[in-house]
């Protein structure tokens, strides 16, 4: 048997398609989605981000503000810019892109966006109202993890579901929203005791633990399927998973490549957050 590769760039393409369409249908109703993301600093890997982002945009319809700021930028200016996105009607999102220069307090960042604009789910209040079930925006990493195990046609009710990695932003989020979805959870982490003996009891496995080809198929039962959430840069140049994809192919059902799995999820969903939250705050439903 080989897995089925899981193709992330297809769906990704497939639901920015939805979100196109969905978009014309709100223009006509006089609603434009609008994203504010916010830049501070030179870092280059978020300034690569941030221009993904700022593309999927324009792609998609929407309205985008990108604000660069310089990496002197002050906490209180930071605040006083996000105060002003947060009153700005034409701004259904706000993204601040992480992390921060080590001088600003993220935290008090990311409490001051307003809780309707928080298209990347890291508010506290957010993070609490996906844990009781409550209407929220969700983390995007996380709701491309789910969105890639449900159109592969994988059944996620009832299933053990094992989660390797245990952070704010994919571990600790995806394993709540497997729970959701009605899977029976387990969280590994780096003092799990026989982790391949748990992981290989799953019959879905998310693995987000930013070790490059750290999990091989001693760690997959046969006919699972494997999420792999890691993006590591490798000493050639090349970009590698937390998961040792050749190795796992025999073993696994359905595996998400890296490049090509998750990560082209992450702005989509982004973009389909930012839909939702223009909609609520337009009363439509749907
Ligand atoms: N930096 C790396 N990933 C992310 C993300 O998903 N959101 C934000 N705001 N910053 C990031």
């Amino acid at each position: 048997m080989s897995a089925q590769k899981i193709e992330g760039k297809k769906i990704s393409d497939q639901i920015r398609e939805e979100l196109i369409a969905e978009t014309a249908r709100l223009k006509q109703q006089g609603v434009t989605p609008g994203l504010a993301v916010v830049l501070v600093g030179e870092d280059p890997a978020s300034k690569v981000y941030v221009g993904s982002k700022e593309k999927a945009c324009e792609q998609v319809g929407f309205y985008s503000e990108v604000h660069r700021l310089p990496a002197e930028t002050s906490e209180t200016e930071l605040l006083a810019l996000i105060e002003r996105l947060n009153n700005q009607n034409s701004i259904n999102g706000i993204l601040v892109q992480l992390p921060l220069p080590g001088h600003i307090n993220e935290k008090a960042v990311i409490d001051a966006i307003r809780l309707e604009k928080d298209v990347d789910g890291f508010h506290p209040q957010s993070v609490g109202n996906l844990v009781i079930g409550d209407d929220s925006l969700l983390p995007c990493t996380p709701a491309g993890v789910i969105e890639l195990i449900k159109r592969s046609g994988v059944e996620i009710a009832g299933k053990h579901a094992v989660v390797i990695g245990r952070s704010n932003i994919v571990g600790k989020p995806v394993a709540m929203l497997l729970m959701r979805e009605h899977a029976t959870v387990t969280i590994c982490h780096s003092r799990t005791a026989n982790m391949s003996e748990i992981a290989k009891q799953a019959d879905i496995l998310v693995v987000a633990i930013g070790k490059p080809k750290a999990i091989d198929s001693s760690f997959v039962k046969p006919g699972a399927i494997v999420i792999d959430v890691g993006i590591n840069r490798m000493p050639d140049g090349k970009l590698a998973g937390d998961v040792n994809y050749e190795d796992c192919l025999e073993s696994a059902a359905f595996i998400t490549p890296v490049p090509g799995g998750v990560g082209p999820m992450t702005i989509t969903m982004l973009m389909k957050n930012t839909l939702t939250a223009a909609k609520r705050a337009n009363g439509i439903k749907g």
